[in-house]
């Protein structure tokens, strides 16, 4: 028997974390999947992915990179994305000066230009077929200026921007944008970022599997934003009213290197 053609997902940073329940979602739901990051781990993610009876390609790319999403994007072999799911990212802790600025970059290359040009050339194709779904994982760190976790918080506040944007540059195609802005989300995001002596970095978290239905769900509904979890809506609504100096004093209390309790 013929087997039906499933929809094509694409989920980047989808090794780990939010990413790969992303893909699992996507998997759940019926779509085979192409999933990209750039360390070795790609290849463990899709043999879990494959026994949810899906296809699954992987890349093992820099998404920080033009070559690198160029690559990725060659194993479409001409297959057209219905979904397009833009989630690999990196943060980096400490004060801005005491940052390596080799890491400081390589988080703009990553959360910032790799994941708007993957989503400018996905999403020309898109609009040619006046279809197709995109979910950015922007952050509610988005919300408020990231006193020791500048350069990360800045490239947030860009994506959780751009996606409101291009989606009203979209309104009248087919084509949704959702923002999905997850609260802290127990990942290895944290350790990667320099955070584990910080309030934020043992603070409690949101299940990664939870954000990642919510951000899934918000998707397929087509709209325009959503932050997981009641504590963080509670939390960017008041970042959203009170003036920046004071959500950056916020912000210190939680990210400030030794803020941690142990
Ligand atoms: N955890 C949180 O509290 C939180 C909160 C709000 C938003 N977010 C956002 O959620 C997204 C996923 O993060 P996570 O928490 O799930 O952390 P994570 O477990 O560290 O996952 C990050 C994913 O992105 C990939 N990635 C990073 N840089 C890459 C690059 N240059 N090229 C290719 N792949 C790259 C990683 O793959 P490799 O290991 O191969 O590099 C990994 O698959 C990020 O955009 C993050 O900013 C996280």
């Amino acid at each position: 028997m013929a087997q039906a053609i499933r929809p094509l997902a694409l989920v980047t940073g989808a090794s780990t974390g939010i990413g790969l329940e992303l893909a699992k979602q996507a998997a759940q739901h019926g779509y085979d999947l192409l999933i990209a990051a750039d360390e070795p781990a790609i290849e463990a993610a899709a043999t879990e992915l494959r026994a949810m009876g899906v296809n699954v390609d992987a890349v093992q790319a820099d998404l920080s990179t033009t070559e690198g999403v160029d690559r990725m994007l060659e194993a479409l072999r001409g297959r057209d994305v219905e979904a397009l799911l833009a989630n690999a990212g990196r943060g980096l802790g400490k004060g801005f000066l005491d940052e390596d600025f080799d890491r400081a970059r390589q988080v703009v290359d990553t959360n910032v230009t790799g994941t708007i040009y993957l989503i400018h050339r996905v999403g020309r194709a898109m609009r040619a077929r006046n279809a197709g779904k995109i979910l950015i994982t922007g952050s509610i760190a988005g919300f408020m200026p990231g006193s020791f976790q500048a350069v990360y918080n800045g490239t947030k506040s860009f994506l959780n921007s751009f996606s409101f944007a291009i989606r009203d540059e979209l309104k009248e195609t087919n084509i949704t944008v959702t923002c999905l802005m997850p609260g802290p989300t127990e990942t290895e995001f944290f350790e990667r970022a320099d955070l584990m002596d910080t309030s934020v970095g043992q603070g409690k978290k949101d299940d990664a599997g939870m954000v990642a239905r919510v951000g899934f769900e918000a998707m397929l509904k087509g709209e325009g934003d959503v932050v997981a979890g009641w504590k963080n809506k509670v939390q960017s609504a008041i970042a959203n009213v009170l003036p920046a100096g004071v959500t950056a004093a916020l912000h210190r209390g939680m990210a400030e290197p030794g803020s941690g309790k142990q």
